[in-house]
């Protein structure tokens, strides 16, 4: 039998003021909310005690009500499980009801306005660069986190919670995360900080949001790489900024043709250690002239730095924000590309005059971050798990990558161009001669699901291909899916 929530009762009024009898009342109360579908198959209605205490009236109309409504087939009683919605009853409403109701239903005449700014999102397809099977981009490997481990933590916190952790939080996060990010992002990315200066979020994604609210205005220019990143560039437009598409090359974001675009913007969006999606790595020329730009014209830099902890071929490329003496940078990182997305855990890094406008920020739109899995984080991150797992996980991806790089030699030959396997999670392979968008939709008829290059850009795509992870594919899938992809490639070349 489905499962069913419990005993939560309907919204159903009962007036005893009314000369309509309460058993009558109750009893078309529910066999309304069925026949609407607030009521489903198999769903649980509360007690007769229950319902009686909570509509403070006594249990002989309920128990008749309740007593009509199985007779005549809305309700059921099976032992063990209470009383449910009959699962026989069909999943659409019957045509009748539905006449009925819109004869009595108010019509809408004025028009019904939603914001001029959410209405600039694109709405089709998705723009996670996740799908089943091979090659989901900026994927972790799932199946390897140490879970045992991770539900040991969330237990200890759980089994006898301190009153604190069951309070609101700090809007900045909780201390003991907030050292150990710190000392994390110091160390490994020569990020210069100090705990005060770390806002935990949830992912990169609101660690924009909250940027955005504390820097820029609705109106407010802001480079964007191009090719990008097309979930930041959405929570600008959703802020009413004006994206300023700036070409990338294989030094990283082109500075000169920005300030040849708009110098007067007012902050630019980078991935300087791994660009997405091309993946190339900002040149040292490249970042200092940013920084100077960044000065002379007082605009901010947000610096994405998503997936640098994977590296393969050199040693860790520091943050740009190490580089910035000028307190231009905000620096961003996630949990996502480490542990596992569905968290929605990372951190901004805020120079340090800032932090009371991040803060107040911060309470005014969500309070503060939830307690508990920041609580679980700084065990695992103090315990040593994250960097056990961390290392584990850079020898896995470097074996699929080995295995991509190599199949891609094989299969595809000089002709193909591989971008940005130093780094991360995922490549780019460049491939002329084709259109990307028309052998994603033909492999994604034949079950593969390639993410096309041309994807990313917001004017004409420059190059065509694909982003191909390997972060959470197998090497039996990346060998099976490169020979596929790379069928459909010679197929369409003729
Ligand atoms: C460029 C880039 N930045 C950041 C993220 C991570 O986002 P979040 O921290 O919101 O999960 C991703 C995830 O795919 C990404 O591709």
């Amino acid at each position: 039998m489905k499962k069913v929530p419990s005993g939560i009762s309907p919204l159903i009024a009962v007036d005893r003021r009314q000369r309509i009898p309460l058993q009558r009342q109750i009893y078309e109360g529910y066999r309304s909310a069925i026949l609407e579908h607030t009521l489903r198959p198999g769903e649980r209605v509360p007690s007769t005690r229950l319902l009686a205490g909570e509509l403070g009236v006594s249990r002989i109309p309920i128990l008749n009500a309740y007593a009509q409504l199985q007779a005549e087939g809305y309700f059921e009683t099976r032992v063990g499980a209470g009383t449910v919605v009959s699962h026989s009853l069909p999943d659409e409403i019957p045509q009748f009801w539905k006449a009925r109701n819109s004869e009595t239903r108010p019509r809408t005449r004025s028009p019904r306005r939603l914001s001029r700014l959410s209405s600039l999102l694109p709405t089709g397809r998705s723009v996670l660069g996740r799908g089943p099977g091979a090659f989901s981009i900026n994927q972790v490997a799932l199946d390897q986190f140490p879970f045992r481990i991770w539900n040991g933590l969330i237990l200890r916190h759980c089994r006898r919670p301190s009153m604190d952790s069951l309070n609101y939080g700090d809007a900045m996060g909780i201390k003991e995360l907030r050292a150990a990010i710190a000392a994390y992002v110091r160390t490994a990315r020569g990020v210069r900080c100090e705990a005060e200066q770390v806002m935990i979020v949830s992912g990169s994604q609101q660690a924009l949001e909250v940027v955005l609210r504390v820097l820029l205005d609705p109106g407010d220019s802001v480079w964007m790489e191009e090719p990008g990143y097309a979930l930041a560039r959405n929570i600008f437009l959703l802020h009413g900024c004006r994206i300023i598409p700036v070409p990338v090359d294989e030094e990283g974001l082109n500075v000169a043709a920005g300030v040849k675009l708009q110098r007067k913007a007012r902050a630019a969006f980078v991935t300087p250690s791994h660009q997405h999606p091309l993946g190339v790595t900002m040149s040292a020329t490249r970042r200092l002239q940013l920084l100077e730009w960044a000065e002379r014209s007082g605009a901010w830099i947000l610096e994405d730095d998503y997936d640098s902890e994977y590296r393969f071929e050199t040693m860790p490329i520091s943050s740009l924000q190490g580089l910035d003496a000028g307190d231009r940078v905000i620096y961003i990182g996630t949990l996502s590309k480490v542990l596992f997305p569905s968290l929605r855990l990372g951190y901004l890094v805020i120079p340090a005059d800032l932090i009371p406008r991040f803060r107040v920020a911060r309470v005014a739109m969500d309070i503060s971050p939830p307690v508990f899995p920041q609580l679980v984080l700084a065990d695992f991150i103090r315990e040593g798990h994250f960097a056990r797992h961390l290392r584990r996980m850079r020898t896995l991806y470097a074996e699929r990558r080995q295995v991509m790089m190599q199949m891609i030699q094989e299969e595809l030959g000089p002709e193909a161009e591989v971008l940005g396997a130093q780094a991360g999670m995922n490549l780019s392979l460049i491939l002329p001669r084709i259109c990307d968008q028309e052998i994603a939709d033909e492999a994604a008829r034949q079950g593969l699901w390639l993410v096309p290059l041309s994807a990313s850009y917001l004017r004409k795509p420059a190059r065509q291909g694909f982003i191909l992870g390997f972060g959470n594919t197998s090497e039996e899938q990346i060998v099976a899916g490169i020979r596929k992809m790379a069928a459909l490639v010679k197929r369409a070349r003729g």
